[in-house]
């Protein structure tokens, strides 16, 4: 007998409800459902022995509740991705409409869905990048992104910076600069570059400076060997670090004159988190490839994308794309981008971002002046990051690089305690809200904030 078998319940008498039945209609407690969850399932990232995941009932704008009646406020817009906020009704009804409609068919056929995504995302994306490959999310779109520009190009090598992620498989995983690199490591072809940013003690390079560093690199492995230089614009989980002005620039300057192609990942920056449609909108700068997912659809719905310049999409005119998937251009995903970016404009959330943006900035700055073990705040629109650090002078961090401390791991507590979701990585706590925030909504959060940087504070040495 299968295991499956073994475990049917006995048929139920003709005529009454059947066990099956009954035990699918009763709600599971918050605590069987976290306990079910780790016993069936591999959580990501994470050894699973020490687990306890929070069970979720229901999200609404930039709160979410827990099974056992706990309310949160969400200041990661989960992994910096529920741009739009939680429960968006248009992006709903937008998933709702397409499913009833046509829920799913192969990325060989046309759909209205993914002519209108098309024709939407060609009018926003920057300069003249009008055609995208759809893809599942932001690895697999990195991942294309990558195969494109090697085959374009003719050329294997791919450069990018240490201070990176760019997702999860393969050569994504390869080309992410920090540790979650390190046990994933065996094939070749990506050289990592110094960022500007250097850790809160040594700071951030000059723009000259930096562009430097990136030429020697071109030149010591060779021009004529790199084909994509891939970037996040504005890096995220590494530390929310905003490049020095020019230096993006200077980037598309050194990739122009060595004919390397220009790969912006802005899976995390793109749809409004920084204030702008897309990172790479405060420089005026236009890459050659363009990776989305996240703010896409806001996740409601998984999809990404691989937006390309005319002279790479044309290269495709007489030449095989060789790749594809099975749930590619899933209209699914098409709806809910089509859903997500209806609100985005109708309640200007890119404008709402860059306004809170600011207002985010105040919070930043009093923080700073409050607390002792605030070392440095960095924000651009509704994308910020808090680094702490154990001595105001030295700016000794809080927790070393790729590691924890006891008073990182109480902070993060405390936030839970407080009812606070945000991103607490080594030495540094995240505020990325969704992008519908209010100025009270940003008060609420700030001031658990404020009164959890108190552990922090009991920790700084040189007071
Ligand atoms: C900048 C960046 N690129 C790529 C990825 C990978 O995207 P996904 O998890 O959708 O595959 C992420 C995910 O956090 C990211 O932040």
């Amino acid at each position: 007998m299968s295991k499956r078998d073994s475990r049917r319940p006995h048929p139920a008498p003709p005529g009454t409800i059947s066990q099956v039945v009954v035990e699918a209609v009763k709600a599971l407690s918050a605590e069987e459902i976290s306990e079910l969850c780790l016993r069936h399932t591999l959580y990501d990232w994470s050894a699973q022995a020490a687990l306890k995941p929070m069970a979720i009932a229901s999200a609404k704008g930039v709160h979410f509740h827990t099974v056992d009646g706990r309310r949160f406020i969400d200041f990661n817009s989960q992994l910096m991705c529920v741009n739009a906020g939680h429960g968006d009704q248009r992006i709903i009804d937008a998933i709702k409409r397409q499913a009833d409609l046509l829920p799913y068919i192969s990325p060989f056929m046309a759909t209205e869905v993914r002519a209108r995504l098309g024709q939407k995302l060609a009018q926003l994306l920057p300069g003249d990048i009008e055609k995208v490959l759809f893809t599942l999310g932001g690895n697999d779109a990195n991942e294309n992104a990558i195969k494109i520009a090697r085959t374009v190009t003719g050329r294997s090598k791919i450069l990018a910076r240490y201070r990176s992620y760019h997702g999860a498989t393969g050569t994504s995983i390869q080309a992410t600069g920090d540790p979650r690199r390190w046990s994933n490591e065996g094939a070749v072809g990506v050289v990592h570059v110094l960022d500007p940013y250097h850790g809160i003690q040594r700071g951030t390079d000059s723009a000259e400076f930096a562009l430097a560093a990136l030429d020697e690199t071109i030149l010591l492995e060779g021009a004529g060997t790199i084909a994509a230089f891939i970037l996040e614009p504005i890096t995220g989980t590494n530390g929310i670090l905003i490049p020095p002005d020019g230096y993006l620039e200077g980037v598309r300057d050194i990739c122009d004159r060595h004919g390397i192609l220009l790969i912006a990942d802005e899976v995390m920056t793109g749809f409004g988190r920084t204030g702008r449609w897309f990172g790479v909108d405060h420089w005026g700068v236009v890459p050659d490839l363009i990776t989305l997912a996240k703010g896409l659809t806001s996740s409601y719905v998984p999809l990404g994308a691989v937006g390309m310049r005319p002279k790479i999409a044309a290269y495709y005119d007489d030449h095989v794309f060789y790749g594809g998937l099975t749930y590619n251009s899933h209209p699914l995903g098409c709806a809910a981008a089509l859903g997500a970016i209806q609100a985005y404009e109708e309640d200007d959330m890119v404008g709402n971002s860059q306004r809170m943006g600011e207002v985010l900035k105040k919070h930043h700055r009093r923080l700073q002046e409050r607390h002792p073990c605030v070392g440095a705040v960095r924000s651009i629109g509704l994308f910020g990051a808090i680094e702490l650090v154990r001595n105001s002078k030295t700016l000794e961090p809080m927790a070393p690089f790729n590691s924890t401390s006891p008073e990182m791991k109480a902070i993060s507590q405390a936030l839970v305690d407080a009812g606070m979701h945000t991103f607490v990585r080594w030495n540094t706590i995240m505020t990325n809200p969704p992008l519908c925030i209010t100025e009270a909504e940003l008060d609420e959060g700030f001031e658990i904030l404020d009164g959890v940087l108190e552990i922090g504070d009991r920790a700084v040495k040189n007071l």
